[in-house]
């Protein structure tokens, strides 16, 4: 076994040392990062943080005492010149050393799964206060649909949520269901990531602190556009938080100015997947647009929302996100004027 070359420095470690030194490095930038988990503003977020760092510790403190020994060793008892054709000592067995690496190791291991199920606990265990908010989301293949069923609500890849303080809890108890295949809804900041599993029904809460716009993304590969399947919460102040579920309560309001636009709307197979609130659009497999100009981006999180960007997405979704299921129209220019004049009605 060659452990050293001629400059002495034991390369075996050398695929350990850098990933560890380019991580200490990229550290300061990746906590200025919204999507760090190092910068917790959310109850559940800051219970996964401190077992985190208890665990990074431990198995720091771990890896420096083993490495620090194999250095030790490996530069105390390389070869020396005059060593050849000797053995060094051969030592069998020390009923302390085992005992010591047996003990230690199941101490470490049983402080840790004490601290990781109190953790947990904590997290799953957790009832909803009855200022709770309750959210359904629902994984498709590639985006959330978001559902208020107490509110009456139904919005898309935005999730927007009251903050808490420390004198009015509100956090908010998500419901997580998938319409096809396994998706993962992970938002660093708030919350571990829990899967949404076809036929199965899992449960997580955020109760993020701070007002903002929380951005995070689909955990686990969902097909083609997996990467982009984005998401964001968007935390309120109380009060702007009723404002906004005010707003979203509202029916869309007609407006005669696109007129043109509507009908065509309404005469092509776009309500056979989209739903517009008390109106014949009743679709199930896109994005409800009732309000659909209140949301901040276009195909979960692709590109911005502008009258522009709807343009291109509705003249060929392909084009923005190959793969995505809305097929393209194939309407004529002035056609599509008209339909995204109608769809920037929808507030
Ligand atoms: Cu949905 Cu990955």
């Amino acid at each position: 076994m060659k452990l050293r070359d001629h400059t002495g420095f034991p390369w075996i470690f050398a695929p350990i040392i850098v990933p560890c030194g380019a991580v200490t490095l990229s550290v300061p930038s990746a906590c200025a990062d919204v999507t760090s988990i190092f910068r917790p503003l959310s109850t559940p977020a800051q219970a996964v943080y401190e077992i985190s760092l208890l665990t990074l510790a431990i198995c720091a403190a771990i890896f420096l005492v083993v490495a620090g020994m194999l250095v030790y060793t490996i530069i105390r008892f390389r070869r020396r010149p005059g060593d050849e054709g000797r053995e060094p000592p051969q030592v069998y067995g020390s009923n302390q050393i085992e005992l010591a690496w047996t003990v230690v190791p199941i101490l470490i291991v049983f402080v840790l799964i004490l601290a990781t199920a109190r953790t947990i606990y904590d997290v799953q265990g957790a009832i909803p206060p009855a200022d709770a908010v309750h959210a359904t989301v629902v994984g498709h293949q590639w985006w959330w649909e978001i559902r208020y069923p107490k509110l009456g609500l139904i919005t898309a890849n935005e999730l927007h949520v009251p903050v808490s303080d420390t004198d009015r809890r509100r956090p908010t108890f998500l419901r997580l269901e998938s319409a096809d295949v396994a998706h993962s809804f992970w938002v660093p900041q708030l919350a571990g990531k829990t899967d949404l599993i076809p036929n199965r029904v899992n449960q997580m809460w955020i109760e993020p602190i701070q007002p903002g716009t929380y951005v995070g993304n689909c955990a686990e590969y969902c097909g083609l556009q997996h990467a982009r399947m984005l998401l964001r919460v968007i935390a309120h102040s109380p009060a702007d938080f009723e404002r906004w579920v005010a707003a979203q309560q509202m029916p869309p309001v007609e407006d005669g100015q696109a007129r043109a636009g509507r009908d065509l709307f309404f005469a092509t197979s776009c309500i056979n997947c989209h739903a517009i609130k008390q109106t014949t659009a009743n679709g199930k497999f896109g994005p409800d647009l009732t309000h659909l100009m209140s949301r901040q981006t276009l195909g979960s999180g692709v590109v911005t929302n502008t009258r522009k960007n709807l343009r291109a997405w509705v003249r060929d979704p392909q084009h923005i996100k190959p793969g995505a299921l809305m097929p393209n129209m194939q309407l004529t220019d002035d056609e599509l004027d008209q339909v995204v004049d109608y769809l920037l009605t929808l507030k």
